[in-house]
């Protein structure tokens, strides 16, 4: 142990007391040995430190600080250097604000296109997602200071996000799920990890021996700390058995008793403590360090520059027919939609930053040299309505030779806590567009929204142009692209389907009430539509340029793909070149191809240049659940090199000789798998991939509930006030949605209805204790004036010892 001499000066009630938050974002101190505490603050693009009134959901303004573009953005850019880049400066910032550990990057798989939280993950692909993650770590953390990579693991919904059991099996956990993270800790060497909320496999993820022990510190070496996400610790004893340092946030002492209770009566050996405590202590006082040098002035303009450039290269241009784009400086342009007078930029929730500057189209307008000859709000932000404002937007619209339409989603769809109900835009977007049509065939439309979209109306625009959430500075990027200043080259990290119905996980998402099972197994994104030969909008990996690439002359040896790569337009550029591997023996079943290697290369017009991708440990392996390791099949191997996943340019083979590991599976008990046709996976074949029974997934009527129950199982609870509790809730979401007030009724999702029992202790910094918590579970659990005497009880037994101290 690195800090046995200091641990030795400590009692045993100190020890316990590093284990767990001092506030909301603080951790705890020991100012007699000098010790201090730290400050944890998200996030994931831009830094939220609430230095006033703090908060979960991010309703309370933070310190300004620079908005970068959220992750869905850019992962677009598929580009690990800027990723760095980014990180470099978030960690900057972070300093200056006196940031210990800074709550990112957050990495989790895009399982379903509706999560909630997509536009703050990176893609569908782990490889992808894991290289972009590994260089914001080592950027955030060349300031000397931690990234926080989050949700450890398999948190890929929002619904019920705080008790579902993720049902998965053990080869997709490691291929798909668990890959990002294992790069992060691998490549990224992230010095602290965020525990999710969720079960997996009927362990939450804080207590999960086999997450936490068995691979993330047996098998990745990792020596960082754990942290809990936010109230997410179940069983404190349990978590910190597995490896989890501290608790966040405050539970105002009560949980530092059990541990030292736990001690006391040998449940829990010392030893296991004091390893929790070195390392924390290593966190502590390495990061300090880093904080303690100097205070660094933070030139915001500078920032806001490099928040631009950033998003400049994730911006995705969808379609540009005839030619569309760039506009040229001789044509009239009518501007239409509200996000071109208020940019939406980024998503809500805990990611939520305070910009230090806004850029807003309006604004920018006149430097882009685009000629503009007006504006049209053209629809309501919110949904409502208006044929006044699409008849206004007509009128202008028929006045210019292109119309440049600014749609998207509005802030309180794309939210943590909450997932997304359709895969579309508003109807009333929709209306105008279809109705501009009409009067003027020249569309060209601007997409703001962090997340995979439905267009059905696809047909009428000419020119797309997904900017996603592009940060502070996207308004003014976007322009760039649309006039030319900037040659777009971001491409999709997420397959976009034609319809909700064809995703993958469309019949097993977001679950039943108790458990979410991932029928589809590996088969995730374009490993499944690729397989099954399913029509996509748009693959993962797509994006055009204003110039065409060709590619010629692969090579494959050993350890490496090459091949040329010719810019044969007329403008400098860059291309995102991408190598996927498919095996060619069908023993073992597997998508037809991964991604496993891609660079980004800029290339002067006419001129060609030689790309070599190298292979590496993940080119060839998969996951083998017999001999429990990763394994390589004996086989030849299809290396294509595509500029999407569906436009493969160039593919050659090699024999890789295998590790000669027993097969896995029987084929014939898991035919879904072998054909990739998964949507319909029963609950039989199911249960023969994940070699064991799978738990009832619903909830009976009528329970006893407990600790892990959510708030919204009240609807099934014996107490008829419980029961009153939920119809209420129910009702007031509903009004709450009526009268306009989304916003409020999205919190009362995220924070009430999905909040576990234990959760109102957890979460309130000890003014609720989990003995008060005992006295809510009797009152739902019929015993209504035993649960108020308990509660009452409790309460001022607190309040009383609280005034003693
Ligand atoms: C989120 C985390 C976040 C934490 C602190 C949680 O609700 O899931 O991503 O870092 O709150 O704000």
């Amino acid at each position: 142990m690195k800090y046995k001499e200091l641990i030795e000066k400590m009692t045993l009630e100190e020890k316990a007391s590093l284990m767990s938050g001092k506030d909301y974002w603080k951790s705890n101190d020991i100012e007699r040995l000098g010790i201090s505490s730290m400050f944890l603050a998200d996030g994931s693009h831009g830094i939220r430190k609430q230095t006033k009134s703090s908060d979960k959901i991010g309703l309370n303004k933070g310190d300004p600080s620079t908005c970068f573009p959220t992750a869905a953005t850019i992962s677009n850019s598929w580009n690990e250097e800027l990723a760095e880049r980014i990180g470099e400066y978030l960690g900057a910032e972070a300093v200056a604000q006196k940031i210990n550990v800074l709550l990112g990057p957050a990495i989790n798989m895009k399982r379903n296109p509706l999560c909630g939280r997509n536009f703050e993950y990176f893609s569908e692909d782990p490889y992808l997602a894991g290289k972009l993650a590994a260089g914001y770590i080592r950027g955030i953390q060349s300031n000397g200071i931690s990234a926080c990579v989050k949700h450890f693991a398999v948190n890929n919904q929002e619904e019920r996000r705080m008790a579902i059991d993720t049902i998965i099996d053990e080869r997709t956990l490691r291929e798909i799920y668990l890959t990002a993270f294992e790069i992060a800790v691998k490549e990224g060497k992230t010095k602290s990890l965020m525990s999710s909320y969720n079960k997996v496999n009927g362990t939450y993820a804080n207590e999960n021996m086999h997450l936490m022990r068995d691979i993330l510190r047996n098998e990745w070496g990792f020596e960082g700390c754990v942290i809990t996400d936010w109230g997410g610790s179940n069983d404190r004893i349990e978590g910190l058995i597995a490896g989890n340092e501290l608790e966040m946030p405050s539970t105002g002492g009560e949980t530092n008793k059990e541990i030292v209770q736990a001690i006391k009566d040998g449940k829990l050996k010392e030893e296991v403590l004091d390893k929790c405590v070195d390392r924390l202590l290593d966190l502590i006082f390495s990061t300090e360090e880093a904080l303690n040098e100097s205070y660094t002035n933070i030139d915001v303009e500078r920032h806001h520059r490099v928040a631009q450039r950033v998003a400049e290269e994730s911006i995705v241009l969808l379609k540009n027919e005839d030619n569309i784009l760039p506009i040229r400086p001789s044509k009239k342009v009518a501007v239409v939609g509200d996000f071109a007078k208020e940019a939406r930029y980024q998503g809500a929730g805990s990611s939520i930053v305070n910009p230090t500057i806004l850029d807003n189209t309006l604004d920018c307008f006149e430097q882009s040299g685009i000629v503009s000859i007006g504006y049209e709000q053209g629809f309501n932000r919110y949904g409502k309505r208006d044929s006044k404002k699409v008849e206004k937007a007509c009128e202008l619209a028929k006045k210019a030779d292109v119309v440049l339409l600014y749609i998207g989603l509005d802030e309180y769809v794309e939210v943590e806590g909450l997932d997304r109900s359709t895969m579309g835009i508003p109807e009333n977007q929709v209306e105008l567009l279809n109705a501009i049509y009409e009067v003027n065939q020249n569309i060209v439309a601007i997409i703001s929204c962090g997340c995979a979209l439905e267009m059905p109306w696809i047909n009428k625009v000419k020119g797309l142009l997904h900017g996603h959430l592009a940060g502070q500075a996207g308004a003014r990027s976007i322009l760039r692209v649309l006039s030319g200043d900037v040659n777009p080259s971001g491409k999709l990290a997420e397959t976009y389907p034609i319809k909700y119905e064809d995703t993958p996980s469309y019949n097993n998402f977001p679950g039943k009430e108790v458990s979410v099972e991932y029928r589809e197994g590996p088969y995730i994104g374009y490993r499944y539509y690729d397989t099954v030969d399913k029509k996509v909008l748009f693959p993962f990996g797509y994006g055009l340029s204003y110039t065409t690439f060709e590619y010629s002359d692969i090579e494959v040896k050993e350890d490496a793909v090459s091949f040329n790569l010719k810019n044969s337009g007329s403008v400098a550029g860059m291309e995102i070149a991408q190598l996927y591997v498919g095996c060619k023996s069908n023993k073992i079943f597997r998508p037809k191809k991964e991604l496993k290697g891609f660079a980004k290369v800029f290339i002067n017009a006419g001129e060609t240049k030689r790309v070599k991708i190298y292979f590496d440990d993940k080119t060839f392996r998969y996951f083998n659940v017999k001999t429990n390791k990763w394994e390589v099949e004996a086989s030849e191997y299809e290396i294509m090199i595509g500029a999407s996943s569906a436009d493969i340019r160039l593919v050659d083979s090699i024999y890789i000789e295998g590790t000669g590991a027993e097969l896995p599976y029987d084929k014939d008990k898991l035919p879904s798998y072998y054909s990739g046709r998964i949507c319909n996976v029963n609950l039989g074949e199911f249960e023969n991939l994940m070699g064991r029974k799978i738990p009832v997934s619903t909830w009976s009527r009528r329970q006893t509930l407990g600790y892990n129950d959510t708030i919204a199982q009240c609807k099934y609870a014996i107490g008829i006030p419980a029961r009153l509790v939920y119809y209420i809730m129910v009702f007031m979401h509903w009004f709450l949605t009526k009268i306009g007030e989304r916003s409020k009724a999205n919190i009362m999702v995220m924070s009430i209805f999905n909040l576990p029992f234990r959760g109102v202790s957890r979460m309130t910094g000890g003014v609720v204790n989990m003995a008060m918590v005992d006295g809510m579970l009797m009152i739902a659990n019929g015993h209504f004036f035993n649960g108020v005497a308990k509660l009452i009880r409790e309460k001022s037994k607190l309040v009383r010892s609280k005034r003693s101290k």
